[in-house]
């Protein structure tokens, strides 16, 4: 019912002629899926050239931030609109790194998730909990609180498009990945807690990716459990013959 979603976050990498090369070769790689949505999330100067390189093609295209205002006095900031306006379709909203480095908050969240829906854009909301939370005992008390703050003021009706992304942070980048039922759990809590704010046929049909540390070797195994319905990859999704093996791997289930 759910649809499998793998998507690339590039993060600060890749020029756009980088950006452009790696379509070149990916493209070829993943001519025949059909069984996953694929959505590369470049950053920002790139958004055009990957927009442009991947008109056609069954991949999306999506930013890794914005702004909830249209427009205005905000030095360095982008807008809902011109990310449109670009031919983009998705956004990252609330990444760890963003909560991390740039003061984003669950309230800046849920501004931004309203501004996507808005602008029909397929907001990727990204929760987790730190290290010391989950030694604590604390992640359903962590998932709960930034998954109701995202939501708050958002009708049920309204959250089609939404879909979530468990990024523990203490995975991100660490080379160590969630094991397959720690993810599964996380992703259960989630749910329910969607299922408590906007109803089960919202919870049942919004897609939970897991993010932190996906590779080829481990995104067979997390993608094949029923909660897990994709995969939002970093590191590994800068080559595309790695990224390309994730989409392989996770699709043959
Ligand atoms: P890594 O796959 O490099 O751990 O990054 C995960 C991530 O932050 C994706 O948004």
């Amino acid at each position: 019912m759910r649809k499998l979603l793998i998507a690339a976050n590039w993060k600060m990498y890749k020029t756009p002629a980088e950006s452009t090369a790696f379509l070149t070769s990916f493209f070829p790689l993943v001519k025949n899926n059909t069984a996953a949505e694929i959505v590369l999330c470049p950053a920002m100067p790139c958004l055009p050239a990957v927009v442009d390189a991947a008109r056609g093609k069954s991949v999306s295209v999506g930013a890794q931030n914005m702004h909830w205002h249209n427009e205005g006095a905000y030095t360095g900031e982008t807008s809902p609109t011109m990310i449109t306006a670009i031919g983009a379709t998705h956004v990252l909203i609330g990444h760890s790194e963003r909560r991390q480095y740039f003061n984003e908050t669950d309230t800046t969240v849920n501004l931004k998730l309203k501004a996507a829906l808005a602008h029909s854009l397929v907001p990727i909301v990204c929760v987790g909990e730190h290290l010391n939370e989950r030694e604590q005992n604390l992640t359903a008390d962590v998932l709960n609180l930034q998954i109701s703050v995202a939501l708050e003021g958002i009708k049920p009706e309204a959250l089609g498009p939404l879909v979530i992304a468990y990024e523990p942070v203490w995975a991100i980048g660490t080379g160590r990945t969630a094991t397959p039922e720690i993810a599964e759990d996380a992703h259960k809590i989630i749910r329910a807690k969607i299922a408590a704010i906007a109803g089960s046929d919202v919870a049942d049909s919004t897609r939970i990716l897991y993010g932190g540390s996906v590779k080829p070797d481990n995104a067979g195994s997390l993608c094949c459990l029923d909660d897990i319905d994709g995969a939002l990859v970093g590191g590994a999704s800068l080559d595309p013959d790695s990224f390309a093996k994730i989409i392989t791997n996770a699709t043959t289930r």
